[in-house]
């Protein structure tokens, strides 16, 4: 090859009008979805930071409310709420009461502000006195069909308050489609699932759940969330929840699957979802405050990263701070 045949790839990043013209993947405000943590508090005004996850707090409703706005102000346009109940039992009934702590958020957020797409986690973990995601048998194993009733039942609950998007995250097998049947027959045919349909069994949720309070009291969640050595297993996953009837599929976490989230992107015509989650934030986090990365360009290329990996969307709780350096 003589000088001069080569590829030359530089020709085009040799301005920032050129670098624009061929970018291939772009993160925009609407893409993203913050979660927050609100808690069952007798103080209207309580806000609690937690720990492990800087920048983050658990809020009462109102103060949720007050917070929600300024990020509508920068250009937040969807928010998942996890709930933090006054009381725990083996049921975790506060999932699934009407007055629990994520319908009542629900409903003062979309009271307040109509336009914002509200997400809810529909799980039992953060309720059940064990801190698993389901009931337990007498060997504390977690019964699969006795438990999907009373995820459809919190899923319902949550439409009633005014949730948007259901996101079902407890990994029974079976449970999209008992979310969708509950959901049909009580009139909400418009609600979609957001399934979190490859969920791995995880060590980046430390620090959620510690902001959840919804670590399990014995063992751990790999009898039902999926083996982070497997990949087949979650192609396998998303086709199950889709024939159940899961409107977007989600993978989780985000960026030590990104190549599950390219095969979902490849097999799959259906919105897919990445969730970035509580470890990944910290593990930033960690690093920012250190003056190890730069907080800009280091979450923005994480970010950009699962999306050019073929997400639709991001849950993130970076989503507040980003938004005004990606408006
Ligand atoms: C509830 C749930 C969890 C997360 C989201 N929903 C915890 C878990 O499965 O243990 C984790 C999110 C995060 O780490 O940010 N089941």
């Amino acid at each position: 090859m003589n000088i001069g045949d080569f590829h030359r790839g530089r020709r085009l990043r040799r301005t920032e009008g050129l670098r624009d013209l061929v970018r291939e993947t772009e993160l925009r405000p609407a893409d993203l979805i913050q979660g927050y943590f609100v808690v069952d508090s007798p103080d209207a005004d309580f806000e609690k930071p937690i720990k492990s996850m800087p920048g983050q707090s658990q809020f009462s409703v109102e103060r949720l409310v007050a917070r929600v706005g300024q990020a509508m102000d920068l250009g937040l346009r969807a928010a998942i709420v996890f709930g933090l109940p006054a009381k725990k039992d083996p049921a975790g009934t506060g999932a699934y009461a009407d007055d629990g702590i994520v319908q009542r958020a629900v409903t003062r957020l979309k009271e307040t502000y109509p336009s914002l797409t509200v997400v809810t986690d529909v799980c039992l973990c953060e309720y059940t006195s064990h801190g698993h995601c389901g009931l337990l048998d007498a060997h504390g194993e977690v019964r699969n069909d006795p438990t999907l009733e009373l995820l459809a039942r919190t899923a319902v609950s949550h439409v009633r308050a005014g949730a948007d998007i259901v996101a079902p995250s407890d990994m029974m097998d079976g449970r999209v489609a008992a979310i969708r049947e509950a959901l049909d027959d009580a009139g909400f045919f418009h609600i979609p699932i957001m399934s979190y349909a490859v969920k791995y069994a995880s060590a980046f949720y430390g620090p959620f759940r510690d902001a959840a309070d919804s670590a399990p009291a014995f063992g751990d969640r790999r009898g039902y969330q999926m083996d982070p050595a497997n990949f087949r297993e979650g192609l396998r996953e998303a086709a199950a929840d889709l024939a159940e009837g899961a409107d977007i599929l989600m993978v989780k976490p985000a960026m030590p699957y990104l190549d599950v989230l390219r095969a979902l992107r490849d097999n799959f015509d259906t919105p897919i979802a990445a969730y970035q989650v509580s470890g990944e934030y910290a593990m930033l986090k960690a690093a920012i405050a250190n003056g190890w990365l730069d907080p800009k360009r280091s979450v923005l290329e994480a970010l950009l990263g699962i999306k050019r990996a073929g997400a639709d969307m991001i849950i993130t709780y970076f989503a507040e701070e980003v938004l005004p350096w990606i408006k």
